[in-house]
């Protein structure tokens, strides 16, 4: 029997739900290329990161500077306006540009801001590249002991308004999971414009290096253990919120991806394990989806989709404090 592995996600039909997340593979046009040809429904480039444009555009702005001292008549009008001087996501345009023209598959265009004009004006500049949809990467750690949770989440919800009023196509935004009520922040990011949430942004935590006495960054690729977080969540979201929901962190396996649609993904997204294993992992994820689901009777994905969430599972209670209780309580020492 023939599954149907098609999905809706953020208005795009495509072919199955494995789509490659951001990551330096999707920042780069020769591996956009193979994941494609491995199979990819869509892709989600890299970020494009504000710091990274402005540290750009402030070493364009000094080497100006240096010109305007050095050609002293330079007026206002004889250089470009540090403004209207876009150095900074020129590559990343030259990214999109040459996705758009080589790929046939939808591309997602990434942005990661720091302030609310930079968030806006690059999801402007991006959305006119003809990207079919613009994921929100929302890295935000707070260290402001003066910010309550409040501030923060309004905040969210403020950047998310602005956009989906400055920018026409699908709006994925991709969040962590440090909300002290996630059903009502999810809730609230639908409602302020988000058409689909991306279940979690991991964020990377430095290391001690005793030897060095030294901070450092060390990014460690994910471990499909870390999917539990994001099926619970899936689970209690899925369908309560208007938005699509994607599953990203921990899908390394067909069976993490099948389990991540079970409680309610609409896609699920692959990088350390592409990152890992190569362009394949993402073929094997997709056969072993349309596997599994004929072998346990399912037509399609949208008929398995959400059979598992917390409002259909039979036993829900796994998903919640009962759950806590019950599985502190069996575990039995070995020792
Ligand atoms: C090396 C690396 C670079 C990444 N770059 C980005 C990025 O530019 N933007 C983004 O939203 N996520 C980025 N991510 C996060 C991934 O898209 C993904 O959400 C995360 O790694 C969890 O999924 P995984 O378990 O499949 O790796 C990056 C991840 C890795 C490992």
């Amino acid at each position: 029997m023939s599954v149907d592995l098609t999905t809706r996600y953020l208005g795009m039909q495509l072919e199955h739900p494995v789509v490659p997340s951001a990551s330096p593979l999707t920042g780069d046009i020769d591996h956009i290329h193979t994941l494609v040809e491995a199979g990819a429904p869509a892709v989600v480039l890299a970020s494009l990161f504000e710091e990274q444009i402005e540290h750009d555009a402030m070493a364009v702005h000094d080497s100006l500077e240096m010109g305007a001292d050095i050609f002293g008549e330079a007026a206002e009008g004889y250089f470009p306006q540090l403004d209207d001087y876009n150095t900074g996501p020129e590559d990343y345009l030259a990214l999109i540009r040459r996705a758009k023209d080589e790929v046939a598959v939808p591309v997602i265009g990434s942005l990661n801001g720091v302030t609310t004009g930079g968030w806006i004006r690059y999801a402007e500049i991006l959305a006119d590249q003809g990207i079919e949809a613009l994921e929100l990467n929302i890295y935000r750690l707070t260290t402001d002991f003066q910010q309550t949770s409040a501030d923060v989440e309004r905040a969210y919800l403020n950047l998310v308004e602005k956009i989906r009023e400055s920018v026409s196509l699908p709006i994925a935004v991709k969040v962590g999971p440090y909300f002290s009520s996630f059903p009502q922040m999810a809730r609230q990011l639908s409602d302020a414009g988000a058409d689909a949430l991306v279940l979690f942004n991991r964020f990377y935590q430095p290391d001690i290096d005793l030897e060095t006495l030294e901070v450092i960054p060390n990014l460690k690729l994910s471990d499909p253990v870390e999917l539990r977080l994001v099926v619970r969540w899936l689970a209690i979201l899925s369908g309560q919120v208007e938005c699509d929901l994607a599953a990203t962190s921990g899908v390394h396996e067909p069976e993490d991806a099948l389990k991540a649609l079970l409680a309610g993904a609409t896609v699920t997204m692959m990088a350390s394990a592409l990152l890992r294993h190569g362009p394949s992992r993402l073929t094997t994820v997709r056969d072993g989806i349309e596997r599994w689901l004929g072998s346990h009777g399912y037509e399609s994905v949208a008929q398995a989709r959400g059979s598992l969430s917390y409002a259909t599972a039979p036993n829900p209670e796994a998903f919640d404090r009962v759950g806590y209780m019950k599985t502190l309580t069996s575990y039995v020492p070995t020792w």
